[in-house]
């Protein structure tokens, strides 16, 4: 049976990931490694605390011996890897603590593994869940394919590219079954509100500001989490050893008309007069090196692994949006302390 360690469960993607794998194996044990950091967030995972096949780990990945004692004390059979810094925006402003976690925490984990699971013919999967930024930007047209090169252009790309070819080294090199997706923006429940879709929907639940970077003419492909956490599952089940996936959402938009969705949904959802929230838009200096356009050819993994996105993104926005409104406490808890500092830095230089 397997014993899997997912790190960085307590985030917004991983912490989807390990309630899917929690309650849909019960024969699984998980592991939830992560060193709780400012997106790191217990309160995300309540609702499987309790269950039998769940434990939770506070550590560091950059931590080689703590890896170590870790993978070989639980028996660990297949990590499935998210733990990482993963703003763009605080990578600008500090790329080191992206180099620590991203790249020294990823090749650490890597060595743990390959490691322990010598002994046992490297049976272990290995499973890097990474971005479509590390392609670089788009100009109006075209698609990133699997075989795209790499063109990083911000600390955040170029430390998860960077990652990305670590795993790849330890396929070739050791003979590591290790595998790789590479998804698009993700948006849904339980997002930390610095990321563009929860930050535009707290600030306009309470009417502040809607920051808008530059124009808003950049485009976005938008994956709603749960379908992104179904891809993972049949890539960690399916895939086969040293394969790379790109992931995407079928929902390409520009900033400035995905927030016209969502403050016309927020009207409509707060009873206010069509055209309210929209007023409360402000474009802002825009981001250093802004890449102008993502967008992803995901016909690979629909060809071989039959997966497609579900949920398009008016129906996510809105589902997103009436979490949101339910989840008031999450939001004031996570909106308070070191996020109001980061805020005030971030949006007073603007
Ligand atoms: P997140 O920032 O919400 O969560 C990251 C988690 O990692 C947090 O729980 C944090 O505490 C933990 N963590 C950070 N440093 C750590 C360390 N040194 N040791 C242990 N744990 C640590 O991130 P997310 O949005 O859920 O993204 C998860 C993964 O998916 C990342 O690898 C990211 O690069 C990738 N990804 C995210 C998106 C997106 O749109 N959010 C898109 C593509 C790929
Ligand atoms: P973000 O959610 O940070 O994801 P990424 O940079 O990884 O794509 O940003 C999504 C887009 O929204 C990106 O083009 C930057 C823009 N943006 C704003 O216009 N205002 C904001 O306050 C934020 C956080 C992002």
């Amino acid at each position: 049976m397997k014993r899997i360690l997912i790190t960085g469960g307590a985030g917004f993607i991983g912490s989807h990931v390990v309630k899917h794998f929690v309650k849909k194996y019960p024969g699984y044990t998980i592991f939830n490694l992560d060193k709780l950091t400012y997106a790191g967030n217990l309160a995300n995972l309540t609702e499987i605390e309790q269950y039998s096949n769940y434990q939770f780990l506070k550590e560091d990945i950059v931590d080689l011996n703590a890896l170590r004692v870790i993978i070989k004390d639980k028996s660990i059979t297949d990590i499935i890897h998210l733990a990482a810094e993963s703003h763009v925006d605080r990578s600008i402003s500090d790329p080191t603590s992206f180099v620590v976690t991203n790249v020294i925490g990823t090749t650490n984990l890597l060595i743990a593994a390959r490691d322990a699971w010598k002994e046992i013919n490297f049976h272990g999967r290995f499973y890097h869940v990474s971005t479509d930024e590390v392609y670089g930007s788009l100009g109006e047209d075209g698609y990133f394919t699997e075989t795209t090169a790499y063109d990083p252009r911000s600390p955040y790309s170029a430390s998860k590219a960077s990652s990305d070819h670590f795993v790849r080294a330890f396929h070739h090199t050791y003979g590591m079954d290790t595998v790789i997706s590479n998804c698009s923006n993700n948006y849904g429940p339980y997002q930390f509100p610095e990321k563009l879709i929860p930050l535009i929907i707290n600030n306009a639940i309470h009417q502040r500001s809607l920051p808008v970077y530059g124009l808003g003419l950049n485009v976005r492909d938008w994956l709603w989490v749960e379908d992104h956490v179904l891809a993972i599952d049949l890539i960690f089940h399916q895939a086969s050893a040293g394969q790379t996936y790109n992931i995407g959402g079928q929902s390409e938009m520009k900033n400035i008309d995905l927030v016209y969705l969502i403050c016309d949904c927020i009207d409509r959802k707060l009873n206010r007069l069509s055209g309210t929230t929209r007023k409360l838009i402000q474009y802002v200096k825009d981001r250093p090196g802004h890449d102008l356009r993502y967008a992803i050819n995901f016909s690979k993994i629909s060809n071989e692994l039959h997966w497609n996105p579900t949920v398009t993104i008016e129906e996510g926005i809105e589902k997103t949006i009436d979490w949101y409104l339910l989840n008031e406490d999450w939001l004031k808890e996570v909106t308070s302390g070191e996020y109001m500092k980061y805020y005030q830095k971030h949006y007073s230089n603007h």
